[in-house]
């Protein structure tokens, strides 16, 4: 299948591939939060970097942070709060050494702390980099020091800081995949710290080429097996493939397995693993034969019965112009399935020269190759791996690779988000008021944002999106704690960051409660308020309203307030301003209603929903505003109320030039009323023009940024003592010409006006041209320009989903078809263009 899927990518262009057939489930995230919304706690130490690596202890209230030469022992509850700290440094004898081998002074030779595990109650076992030497010691949790041992860490920890690596604790053993040597040359899948000694991988491009370690974690077999099986520990990296034939390198997202009870062959595979099995993980999509072939991170969310565990990873493609990611999940039963069941790959020569991988069809010895040592196994004779037969693990040590991949639940990815790179996972299972467990993931970004989604029957609900940190840089480590999370932690190489799992309280009414369709969230009918309610376990759950599916009828029809319940507001005759109207959600737009009555289309102009702008205030203005949202549900559409305003008229006297004011009413609108908002240059409005004028105003009406200079034009034209304004300003562009004409004629003005003059009185040179379409300065920075703002390269993807630093999308971005850059268009044959293609090998 996975053949096929190749044959089909390689027959086509990359960005026609993903581009032409939107694929499968993308999402656009409903609300998107700005990072003040969010009550964030952050925690960093001037001069300390790289807080990568997160232990977290629940039962002692604690969170261990890795960082560059510190560990620090921050507070559950709020990270802000530090309650220790070690230090680790390396002594200045061996900075010099590593520089000495080519290495930077000032970072690579630092100790980063990449592995946090807990080796018993009271120490914690830690590794780091230690200028490219890797190290372990203990740290003593009475006194939050480190014992001093400092064990040798090569295999444990990777010698590079840069470099990928993945290790877990399982029964006092550190399983590790990382390099084994200073050139990083060397991968290996290592258990460490074990009574019977080490146990490693071969050392061969079959078990592992070139590999990028992402996660790993220990499925333990159910508490009263009958089988007897042993626990596992699965690794999950992207590696370079070795089946397929193909220009360059193809890379491959595998999942690969031991067991905890291996301890090597007695004569074959002495000292190395006779359990490893690894295969591919595939997340494609279906209908393209797009393949995500790179994994960024995994999450193991576990179950009481193993084979109801989920697996959830995210993929990248290694052809990173098409800036995209999947989620896809995987049931344990089906990769059981795949390692007890599947068919092995074999290693032929054809033509003397070239080697091909083939299945293996023959007989296979028994017990099956790489298989665990199981209560079946006891009763041949077989009580460990060591009494295992030669043919066996001759087997396993020549076909580690298993031809059949693992599925994904459903064939095909959960949900595809492009214009942004997912670089970490969590899940958490949610039990929701309808009694029914939900899948909730937590994704981070390489941007520094976190989404969250809900994964339903048949499809993925992006729910929110927070940015976590306030650079636009990557997120290092995701952690949840196990149950009921009110929190998540996120460490960067900036600082660690405590996020809410969910906000509630930010959706102001019934409707956005439950049109969220977030499985943490319900609406209190007593409080009037969205509430988490898992944080108030002892109300009954009558008290609560929840619908995952978006029904908001369920809402409580709420009594109609009348106008005078609104906000008051009183406008100066003739000023401009702005009725704000924030909608929270993504997926809603905004409709006004005036005196009862919709505004109609006709009467105003949309462009967004940030607010309502009245032009020109004058008595038929006077009366009753509301906002309100309107979104669709499915083939359902809901509208609630947002905002109202009651406007009137202020007669008092005020300064004689206050009609004239140019500031869109910031002088008008009286202090104490905070709802009017000077308009930014970039607020999209609603536009509201005068009634009795409609005929008159079409420009106005037609341009979306307001030009102050109209407003007061408008104003002219409805009101009756205009005549002596405009006297003055015809006396104002008088005196304005005859200056530009002046100057002009001395030659004190550049450009278009020496033109002019020199048709006037003559040419004497020709006019210098002021605007050249081409100039490479112009090209270049806006390439960069679109670089920075980590939008995709592709013109032609047309992503709905918001990037991740992108202006939030309007509903209207997804329908229209985009138009290529006039300035791309006239530089079409520009170098640049090549130069910032990402052409795979
Ligand atoms: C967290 O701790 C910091 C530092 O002590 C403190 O300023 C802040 O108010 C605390 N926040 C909460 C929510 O407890
Ligand atoms: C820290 O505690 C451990 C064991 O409790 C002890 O062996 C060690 O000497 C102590 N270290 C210091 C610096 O007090
Ligand atoms: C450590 O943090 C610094 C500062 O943010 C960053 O430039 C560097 O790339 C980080 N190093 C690693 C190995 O993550
Ligand atoms: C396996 O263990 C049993 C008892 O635990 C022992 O009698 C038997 O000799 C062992 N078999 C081998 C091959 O060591
Ligand atoms: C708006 O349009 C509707 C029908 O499209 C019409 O019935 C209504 O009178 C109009 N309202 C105004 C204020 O023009
Ligand atoms: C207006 O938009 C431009 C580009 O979209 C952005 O660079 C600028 O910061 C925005 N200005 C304001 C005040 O939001």
């Amino acid at each position: 299948m996975l053949r096929v899927a190749l044959l089909l990518f390689l027959s086509l262009p990359v960005n026609s591939t993903f581009g032409a057939a939107a694929p499968g489930p993308t999402r656009t995230p409903r609300t998107s939060w700005k990072r003040k919304d969010v009550s964030l706690l952050e925690f960093s130490e001037p001069g300390t970097f790289n807080y990568s690596t997160l232990l977290l202890q629940e039962d002692k209230g604690v969170l261990y942070v890795g960082a560059r030469e510190a560990i620090f022992e921050l507070n559950l509850r709020n990270v802000s709060v530090m309650n220790r700290k070690a230090v680790w440094n390396v002594p200045d004898k061996e900075i010099g050494l590593c520089a000495i081998k080519g290495k930077s002074k000032e970072t690579d030779c630092l100790n980063y702390i990449r592995v946090l595990e807990v080796q018993s109650d009271d120490r914690l076992y830690v590794c780091g980099t230690h200028a490219f030497q890797p190290m372990c010691d203990f740290l003593f949790l009475g006194n939050f020091t480190l014992e001093g041992t400092q064990e040798d860490g090569k295999g444990k920890c990777s010698f590079d800081p840069a470099q990928s690596f993945t290790t877990v604790m399982v029964d006092g053993n550190l399983y590790s995949g990382t390099a084994y040597n200073f050139l990083g040359s060397e991968p290996i899948i290592s258990r460490n710290r074990h009574p019977q000694g080490t146990l490693r991988t071969e050392y061969s491009t079959s078990w592992l080429n070139e590999p990028s370690f992402v996660f790993s974690d220990v499925v333990r077999e159910n508490k009263g097996s009958t089988t007897g099986d042993d626990d596992k520990i699965y690794f999950f990296f992207t590696e370079v493939s070795v089946e397929y034939d193909f220009l360059g390198k193809l890379f491959i997202p595998r999942i690969a397995r031991v067991c905890k009870g291996d301890l090597g062959g007695q004569r074959t595979l002495q000292k190395k693993w006779t359990s490893f099995l690894k295969a591919k993980l595939l997340c494609l999509v279906p209908k393209t034969g797009f393949i995500f072939n790179t994994v960024r991170d995994v999450f193991i969310l576990k179950r009481d019965d193993w084979r109801e565990s989920v697996i959830y990873g995210v993929f990248t493609s290694q052809w990173d112009n098409v800036e995209s990611s999947a989620v896809c999940a995987y049931s344990m039963s089906a990769v059981q399935e795949v390692f007890s069941k599947g068919k092995y790959m074999q290693k032929t020569t054809v033509q003397q020269s070239h080697t091909k991988w083939v299945r293996y069809n023959s007989i296979l010895p028994t017990p099956r190759p790489g298989a665990c040592v199981s209560i079946s196994d006891h009763q041949q004779g077989i009580n460990s791996s060591l009494d295992l037969p030669d043919k066996t693990l001759q087997f396993v040590r020549d076909h580690p690779l298993l031809e059949d991949p693992v599925l994904p639940i459903g064939n095909s990815p959960k949900l595809i988000a492009k214009d942004v790179h997912y670089v970490q996972i969590a899940v958490e299972r949610v039990q929701a008021l309808d009694g029914q467990q939900y899948d909730v993931m937590f994704i981070g970004t390489d941007k520094g944002i976190l989404r969250k989604s809900v994964v339903f029957e048949d499809e993925v609900h992006v729910i929110e999106e927070m940015p976590l940190l306030s650079k636009s840089e990557t997120i290092k480590t995701l952690v949840l704690p196990s149950n009921g999370a009110r929190f998540l932690y996120v460490g960067s190489d900036s600082g660690v960051v405590q996020a809410p799992t969910a906000l509630c309280e930010k959706y102001s009414t019934c409707e956005d409660c439950l049109l969220a369709r977030d499985p943490y969230c319900a609406w209190d009918s007593g409080k009037d308020s969205c509430v988490s309610f898992h944080q108030e376990p002892n109300r009954p759950p009558q008290d609560f309203i929840q619908s995952l599916k978006g029904d908001a009828d369920q809402c409580p029809k709420g009594t109609k307030l009348s106008c005078q319940a609104y906000e008051q507001m009183r406008v100066q005759p003739g000023s401009t301003f702005k009725l704000p109207c924030q909608l929270g959600s993504n997926k809603a737009k905004a409709m006004w209603k005036f005196n009862g009555k919709m505004l109609n289309s006709s009467q105003l102009h949309q462009y967004s929903a940030a607010g309502l702008v009245i032009y020109s205030m004058g008595p038929d203005h006077q009366g009753c505003y509301e906002c309100w949202a309107l979104e669709e549900m499915g083939d359902r559409s809901f509208s609630w109320l947002l905002h109202g305003f009651q406007l009137g008229l202020d007669l008092r006297p005020q300064s004689t030039m206050a009609g004239l004011d140019r500031g869109l009413g910031r002088a008008m609108v009286p202090k104490e009323s905070s709802a009017s908002q000077p308009l930014g240059p970039n607020d999209s409005v609603l536009i509201l023009a005068p009634p009795i004028h409609l005929a008159t105003v079409p420009p106005v009406a037609n341009t979306p940024h307001v030009e102050p200079g109209e407003a007061s034009a408008n104003y002219l034209q409805s009101n009756g003592s205009t005549t002596v304004l405009l006297f003055f300003t015809l006396l104002f562009c008088f005196l304005f010409l005859a200056t530009v004409s002046y100057n002009c004629y001395m030659q004190y003005l550049p450009g278009p006006c020496l033109s002019m003059r020199a048709a006037l009185l003559g040419r004497k040179k020709s006019p210098p041209q002021d605007y050249q379409p081409c100039e490479t300065g112009l090209v270049g920075s806006v390439a960069q320009q679109k670089r920075a703002n980590g939008v995709s390269k592709d013109v032609r993807d047309t992503g709905c989903e918001k990037g991740p630093s992108g202006a939030p999308p309007s509903h209207t971005a997804c329908t229209s078809t985009p138009t290529e850059e006039p300035f791309d268009a006239d530089c079409e044959r520009q170098p640049i263009e090549y130069a910032d293609a990402d052409i795979p090998p």
